[in-house]
């Protein structure tokens, strides 16, 4: 299969409409067997549950070209349980999880010309996503909806690449005590814009989100979960009920013990704990790990050991042992590794 003309090492995180995606529409409380189709464009009523009541969620995960040659993508069968657990909580109806994970697998393979070689630093970033389609006026859940998978070739997240963020403590909430913080709804993201534009006005990259009922605890970033290394290169990630629960992050607790022999605390993290860290990172499929260099509480700045040039070295290790494992550089855990072919 010839690739597409495309930069891959110079794209950043953005869309790029590809050939294919997969559609399947829910209809008389059931869903039909869905296709690839070449048409990217949805037509609803202006009176869609979407549109109207923002009933919609979404997931995403990527396709990497291996060391030897293969397509493979990273444990779907945890982003379809995740859809389905953000489905339930937003009264929308599960498109079965085996399902899911096969049309991922459909999508990829059609839009194979997409994927980006092995070493180009872009991958192919998948993007399920489930939306109320029918006329909803009074405040209920839609009766009728579509789920879409589409792709999109990408590189970092954040422009510069794996150089050192600055982030700042937001003032504003990402999530409220008992919400939605730990499913991937649309809503979470739309309330987040002011506060991400904000910060980029003021100079920070993303913002620190401390837990809504207390202010006291570290939560997460619009996109990402925090991992911090201590001086004794233990790892510890917050534990809370209002972050999603990461995948890549989820990962990284297996690879830090299993792999490199870390200890590694899942808990909740106090704000004041965080001058004493000495490494701090960000971690999603699109973040990957961006490692975070300093951190503006109100002007007071935590400056990490690991400094602003690049990551530090546990997160570094980090870093390599996934992406190792990603690629095929590096033997996975059993059943991490989905080859599409
Ligand atoms: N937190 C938020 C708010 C996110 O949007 C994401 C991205 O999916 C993550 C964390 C990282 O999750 P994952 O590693 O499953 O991509
Ligand atoms: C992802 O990492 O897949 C996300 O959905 C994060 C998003 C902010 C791009």
């Amino acid at each position: 299969m010839e690739k597409k003309n495309i930069d891959w090492a110079n794209l950043g995180f953005g869309y790029i409409e590809t050939e294919k995606r997969f559609v399947s529409n829910f209809k008389d409380g059931s869903w039909d067997d869905g296709e690839l189709t070449s048409n990217s464009m949805v037509t609803i009523t202006e009176c869609a549950g979407v549109l109207q009541y923002a009933q919609t969620c979404f997931e995403g995960l990527k396709a990497y070209t291996t060391e030897d040659g293969h397509i493979v993508t990273f444990r779907p069968d945890l982003n379809a349980e995740r859809m389905a657990n953000s489905c339930r909580r937003l009264e929308m109806p599960v498109f079965p999880e085996e399902r899911f994970v096969d049309a991922v697998v459909k999508t990829i393979e059609a839009n194979e010309a997409y994927v980006p070689p092995y070493g180009s630093g872009a991958t192919l970033y998948i993007r399920p996503n489930m939306f109320g389609t029918n006329a909803v006026i009074g405040v209920k859940p839609a009766d009728e909806y579509q789920f879409r998978i589409f792709t999109t070739p990408v590189g970092p997240y954040f422009k510069g690449g794996v150089k050192p963020l600055t982030i700042r403590v937001s003032d504003f909430d990402r999530a409220a005590p008992h919400g939605t913080g730990h499913i991937k709804a649309g809503l979470n993201y739309a309330m987040s814009l002011y506060a991400i534009m904000d910060a980029h006005r003021q100079g920070f990259d993303e913002n620190m989100y401390l837990d809504p009922g207390t202010r006291t605890k570290v939560e997460e970033t619009g996109g990402a979960n925090f991992l911090f290394v201590t001086k004794d290169n233990k790892i510890v990630t917050p534990k809370s009920g209002s972050i999603l629960p990461s995948i890549t992050r989820r990962s990284l607790i297996t690879v830090a013990k299993d792999y490199l022999g870390l200890e590694v605390e899942e808990r909740e993290v106090l704000f004041e704990e965080v001058p004493e860290f000495v490494e701090c990172g960000l971690c999603g499929t699109a973040a990957v790990i961006s490692p975070v260099g300093k951190i503006n509480d109100h002007g007071r700045e935590i400056c990490f050991a690991s400094g602003m040039t690049e990551m530090g070295p546990v997160t570094k290790k980090l870093y390599e042992t996934l992406t190792g494992i990603q690629m095929g550089r590096l033997q996975a855990p059993e059943g991490w590794i989905k080859v599409i072919k």
